[in-house]
C-alpha cells in the first residue's frame, strides 16, 4: 500500500491576494502556481535551477520556484509576471521588451523580465555588465540575448521602472 505523503497548511500572498492551500510537503512552489493558481506565467524548464524560467520574487528576492518547496513560501509574498502589472496596464519592463522586439518565442519571456525587476528594485542604475551578470542564471533558446539586454538598458537610461 502507498504511504499517504504528509501535507501542511500554508498561507501566502501571492501578487497581493492571500490564499491558503494544504500542500504536500515535497510540491514545489512553481507547481502550486501554475497549477493551483492558474498563474502559468512563470514556466517550467529544468527543474534543476538552471534556465531561470521559473523565476519568481519571494519577499522581494529573486528565487527559481521549481527548487523552493512550497511549505517553505508559508507567510510569505511572492510576485510572479502576471503580479507587475498595474491597474491592467503593463509594466514598464514589459513594455520595453515589446518595443525592442526582445520576445521571440516567450518562453523565457517571463523569467527574464523577472530577474530584471530583482535587480532594477536593488539598483537604479546598473550597468551593462550589471544587467548581463544579473541575467546570466536566464537561458533564452531563440538566442534573444542582445535584444533583451538593450530592452533593459533603454529602460534604465529613461530611469523609470
Ligand atoms: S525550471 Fe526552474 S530554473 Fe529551470
Ligand atoms: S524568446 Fe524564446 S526562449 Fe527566449
Amino acid at each position: 500500500m502507498k504511504e499517504q505523503e504528509s501535507k501542511k497548511e500554508i498561507s501566502l500572498r501571492v501578487n497581493g491576494k492571500l490564499h491558503t492551500f494544504r500542500v504536500a510537503v515535497s510540491l514545489m512552489l512553481v507547481d502550486l502556481i501554475r497549477d493551483e493558481l492558474g498563474l502559468t506565467g512563470t514556466k517550467v524548464g529544468c527543474r534543476k535551477g538552471e534556465c531561470g524560467a521559473c523565476n519568481i520574487l519571494v519577499n522581494g528576492e529573486l528565487f527559481s520556484s521549481c527548487l523552493y518547496p512550497a511549505i517553505r513560501a508559508d507567510g510569505k509574498s511572492i510576485v510572479t509576471i502576471e503580479g507587475l502589472k498595474r491597474e491592467g496596464r503593463l509594466h514598464p519592463l514589459q513594455k520595453a521588451f515589446i518595443d525592442r522586439g526582445a520576445i521571440q518565442c516567450g518562453f523565457c519571456t517571463p523569467g527574464m523580465i523577472i530577474s530584471a525587476k530583482a535587480l532594477l528594485d536593488e539598483n537604479d542604475h546598473p550597468s551593462s555588465y550589471d544587467v548581463q551578470r544579473a541575467l546570466s542564471g536566464n537561458l533564452c533558446r531563440c538566442g534573444g540575448y542582445q535584444k533583451i539586454l538593450k530592452a533593459v538598458l533603454t529602460l534604465v537610461k529613461r530611469n523609470h521602472r
